[in-house]
């Protein structure tokens, strides 16, 4: 078999699953600058009011974190089980954190170190692709969120059967990527209602070829 590679720097790109080490440290960056167009599209679809507890799991390199504390007065926190992303998170927040309107905590979606109906808005950005048991997972969001509360998530990927660059993707980081379809049927298997999904043809964030990029809002 040919040991040919459409991914560049497969090491590096390994890490957007868990970030570690020096490789995860660098990853960490470029996703902030990366991910930037992508985020604040996904956001454009989230009415957050300056009352808003807001959770950002999988929290990465931390940039939405900093964007949600110029969005809301109330606390933001994010959440991540990549010690090194925690702490390039905290580094990017250090202010904020300092002021006491900020925590960043090490943890997983399986399990989420917050108290039932705690936030209003809990955002997953380019993460729920690595969880292990998303309609579980997402169960766990819903606990922790408000009555009436949303789940917001965004994709720079949908299903494509004959795309070798999503396959080698899908191998190199054992992950699940979903359409509209997928997260209405699972964020409905988890207790949501009112799922809607939004979609539109973006440059995807290394290669700048057109992707679709999805997001779903969905309420407790
Ligand atoms: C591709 S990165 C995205 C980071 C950031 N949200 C962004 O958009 O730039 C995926 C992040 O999700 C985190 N992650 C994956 N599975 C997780 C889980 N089960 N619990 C908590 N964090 C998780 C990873 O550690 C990583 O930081």
């Amino acid at each position: 078999m040919s040991d040919f590679k459409i991914i560049e720097e497969p090491e590096l790109f390994k890490n957007a699953r868990k970030p570690e080490g020096e490789l995860g440290e660098e990853l960490l960056d470029r996703m902030n600058d990366f991910h930037e167009n992508l985020a604040k599209w996904g956001i454009s679809h989230l009415n957050i009011s300056k009352d808003d507890v807001i959770l950002d799991i999988g929290c990465g390199g931390g940039i939405n974190i900093k964007r949600f504390l110029e969005m809301t007065c109330n606390k933001v926190y994010g959440l991540d089980y990549s010690q090194i992303a925690v702490k390039k998170s905290i580094d990017l927040n250090q202010k904020d954190i300092n002021n006491g309107r900020c925590e960043i905590i090490h943890g997983s979606v399986c399990e989420l170190p917050f108290d039932d109906d705690s936030f209003d808005i809990v955002t997953c950005f380019e993460t729920v692709y690595f969880w292990p048991d998303f309609v579980n997972n997402s169960k766990e969001v819903r606990r922790v969120l408000k009555k009436n509360g949303i789940m917001f998530i965004c994709n720079e990927a949908i299903p494509k059967k004959d795309d070798d660059r999503q396959k080698e993707l899908i191998d190199l980081l054992d992950m699940k990527i979903y359409g509209e379809d997928d997260f209405k049927h699972h964020l409905s298997e988890s207790g949501f209602s009112e799922i809607t999904c939004f979609s539109k043809k973006g440059p995807d964030s290394v290669t700048k070829e057109d992707t679709d990029w999805i997001c779903a809002i969905a309420r407790k």
